[in-house]
């Protein structure tokens, strides 16, 4: 099965040899995050990284924010379906990564529409006046509930947030254990959305789970 197993490894091939392949670009980022990083998992590959792209490109957004940069896969990714005169900001607090960050988005065609922030995204948040169109929350997980908490009242409405592991793993469905905190938190965040009356979402079982929430009011 693959690294989540919510799907088949075979099947997953078949998926990605039937989907666009990554950019020159993402290929090498990709590459280099697996030689030259300790948790290359957390960055989002081809099928997931075409996912954001394919939904940037449905929406076409002028804003958007991303919360967990990584080595930028993501951003890059997510840029790529921006409006014309759009811009994506993101977010990361790990210093170590912003030589590679600020490398990868210079190399990008789309590098004058991708702003890093170096910080915390609980800070980073509350300083940008931009009311978004689009939201990727992928970092710390017992700090889901606040960046939505912060992200919601300063999305538009009719606009999205993307959360993603909120499968965990496939955690989310069995017993867990008093000191797993991830799960906790992603079981809280889940529960919290799933009771929140400003919006219609959607737990999509796709890679490790992406929460697709459309704020409705
Ligand atoms: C799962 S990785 C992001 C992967 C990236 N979105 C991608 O798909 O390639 C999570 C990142 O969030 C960062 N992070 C965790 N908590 C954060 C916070 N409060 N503010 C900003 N970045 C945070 C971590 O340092 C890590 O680089």
């Amino acid at each position: 099965m693959s690294t989540f197993d919510l799907i088949d490894h075979e099947i997953e091939a078949y998926c990605e040899e039937h989907s666009t392949p990554e950019s020159e670009l993402l290929y090498r980022l990709n590459r280099q995050t697996h030689l030259e990083t300790i948790n290359p998992r957390m960055l989002s590959g081809q099928l997931q990284g075409l996912f954001l792209t394919m939904v940037a490109r449905m929406m076409r957004p002028r804003f958007v924010v991303e919360v967990g940069t990584f080595t930028g896969y993501s951003a890059l990714c997510l840029a790529d379906g921006l409006a014309p005169d759009g811009m994506l900001h993101t977010i990361e607090r790990n210093i170590e990564y912003e030589d590679r960050i600020r490398d990868y988005i210079a190399q990008s065609p789309l590098h004058d529409r991708i702003e890093l922030h170096i910080g915390d995204a609980r800070d980073v948040i509350p300083t940008l006046d931009i009311t978004w169109d689009l939201c990727f929350i992928d970092a710390e997980k017992e700090d889901y509930e606040e960046y939505y908490d912060l992200l919601l009242p300063r999305t538009r409405t009719g606009g999205f947030l993307l959360v993603d592991n909120a499968l965990w793993n496939g955690k989310v469905a069995g017993e867990v254990a008093t000191n797993d905190h991830d799960t906790h938190a992603i079981l809280a965040f889940n529960d919290k959305v799933q009771r929140d009356p400003r919006v219609r979402n959607l737990l999509l079982p796709f890679r490790d789970g992406i929460m697709m929430i459309e704020k409705t009011m």
